[in-house]
């Protein structure tokens, strides 16, 4: 063999292994090589094709190009297609037609001139870009749907993408917050620091959960919107964070209504704690007359000690110790009732439970006695502490003790009995029972006993189990109804386990 042969013989072999499709014509246009993928991708065998027009392999508009284009570079030298390349249709023998890249060379030094062509079929990457394109356009309308803010930022935190609620909250279109800060653009400035610190951490430690917070925007015409939002950092191919993704929830007007709701109920409660006062009122002056009482006695007594010629000033000592003890004593009532009566915020604190219960006395006790009533503390010194609203918790034993002498009044004096207890259950949770050996509660009440305004009482307002219950709730606790035995009620306030859980 030769070395042009063999030459030859290597030429053949490139050419069938190459994957492009390689098609070789003169300046006519005529077909002298065609390779084994250009006969796989066409149908056609290089016998059937060699020697003739290229144009067969052309659908009917690219042909008369083709000879178009083909003149004109004979005529003028200029290519429009050599070394840039460009999509064209390609005819198979069976007439069917698929998209291709041609990519077209002039043979160097042949004259007159050859070219080869190189062509892929494009059929797979034209189906996947079709369908990343109907991918996107679907992506699109969801996002456009989405009744929430979404977001996308880079790693600059400038805006990528944002849909169409995102737009319609902040009141601005599109395009003007398109690659702009989010933080300088919509944040207030206030907390523009707060929230760089929240994608500092989504950045840099990349949760595998998405971090929830809540950051406001500027809206519309200065209006602030505080929005709920969810944020994930996105990566790259290569798993680099590249941005962070975020969906926003506008909670403003739910978070209005919620303190709203709030403060109506605590505009409640205070009308019902002044209510409590107004019915105790008898009593708490009773309570105070005691040590007004005594301050007087010790005054006079003590002025009668001075006017003695020979005073015992040890006596006059111990009379001036009683007045400041009692007189502290009355003091200590009256801050009591401020405490109860004053409008207030919910303020949780860990308390003693028991001593709670016991501060209460001082209110109670002459109730209780004006009503001749024994109240009983069987209090469980092993009680843990309690994160609790201490005035609030207040609230609900006194009226569940005032509902429970109010109950006993129907039994003979002396023996009326109202308990107050407290226990720890072995689940961890912190009971008070406010027991009675009343008449108990009617069946056909004991459905309602919850209801606002459901009483039986003359002067009763109906508002007390139900403001107690709302505030056990509160504490994420239950308020329950028993019968006791033989006769009577019992209230069981249950108050959850993590209630105690976390003491100091
Ligand atoms: N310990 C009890 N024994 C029997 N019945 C009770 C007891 N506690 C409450 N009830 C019944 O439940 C009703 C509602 O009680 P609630 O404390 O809500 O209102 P009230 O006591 O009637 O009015 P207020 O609390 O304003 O004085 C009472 O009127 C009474 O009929
Ligand atoms: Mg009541």
């Amino acid at each position: 063999m030769n070395a042009a042969a063999a030459h030859s013989l290597e030429a053949q072999a490139l050419l069938d292994a190459t994957v492009d499709a390689v098609i070789l014509i003169d300046h006519r246009g005529i077909v002298q090589v065609f390779n084994r993928s250009a006969e796989r991708l066409f149908g056609y065998t290089a016998a059937e094709t060699l020697g003739h027009n290229v144009r067969m392999l052309m659908t009917e508009r690219d042909r008369d190009q083709h000879d178009a284009y083909l003149n004109r570079y004979l005529r003028t030298g200029v290519a429009h297609i050599i070394g840039i390349g460009r999509e064209v249709q390609a005819c198979r023998k069976d007439g069917s037609v698929f998209p291709a890249f041609l990519s077209v060379g002039r043979i160097s030094g042949s004259d007159p001139p050859r070219f080869v062509g190189f062509i892929q079929d494009m059929t797979l990457r034209q189906q996947a870009l079709t369908a990343l394109e109907s991918e996107r356009e679907r992506t699109n309308r969801y996002l456009e749907a989405a009744q929430t803010m979404l977001v996308g930022l880079d790693a600059q935190l400038r805006v990528t993408m944002v849909n169409r609620k995102g737009c319609e909250v902040l009141g601005r279109d599109e395009a003007s917050l398109l690659g702009a800060g989010w933080s300088e653009a919509v944040v207030p400035a206030e907390r523009r620091a707060a929230l760089s610190a929240e994608f500092d951490a989504l950045l840099r430690h990349r949760p595998r959960e998405p971090r929830h917070f809540e950051c406001p925007v500027l809206a519309r015409e200065g209006a602030v919107r505080e929005i709920a939002w969810r944020c994930v950092a996105i990566e790259d191919a290569h798993g680099v964070v590249n941005g962070v993704l975020c969906s926003g929830d506008d909670i403003t007007d739910s978070r209005r209504a919620e303190q709203e709701v709030r403060e109506a109920r605590e505009r409640v409660m205070h009308v019902s704690r002044l209510a409590t006062m107004g019915e105790m009122a008898s009593g708490i002056s009773h309570e105070l007359n005691q040590p007004l009482a005594a301050i007087t006695t010790y005054a006079q007594a003590g002025s009668r000690l001075l006017a003695m010629n020979d005073p015992d000033l040890a006596e006059i000592r111990e009379a001036l110790r009683q007045i400041a003890e009692q007189a502290l004593r009355a003091g200590e009532i009256i801050r009591r009732l401020r405490s109860l009566v004053r409008n207030r915020a919910t303020a949780r604190e860990w308390a003693d439970l028991n001593e709670v219960i016991r501060e209460l006395g001082p209110l109670t006790r002459a109730d209780a006695r004006a009503s001749d009533v024994r109240v009983v503390l069987d209090l469980d010194p092993a009680l843990p502490r309690a994160h609790l609203d201490r005035i609030q918790m207040q609230q609900v034993v006194l009226n569940l003790l005032r509902n429970g002498i109010d109950a006993v009044q129907s039994l003979p004096s002396g023996q009326r009995e109202v308990h107050i207890r407290t226990r720890s259950t072995p689940a961890g949770q912190l009971q008070i029972l406010v027991l009675d050996n009343g008449a108990g509660v009617p069946e056909e009440l004991r459905g309602q006993l919850f209801t606002p305004f459901l009483t039986t009482k003359q002067h009763g307002t109906g508002l007390g189990l139900a403001i107690s219950r709302s505030i056990v709730e509160a504490h994420r606790g239950r308020l329950d109804f028993q019968p006791n035995q033989p006769q009577g009620a019992i209230f069981i306030v249950t108050l959850p386990g993590e209630i105690a859980a976390g003491q100091p």
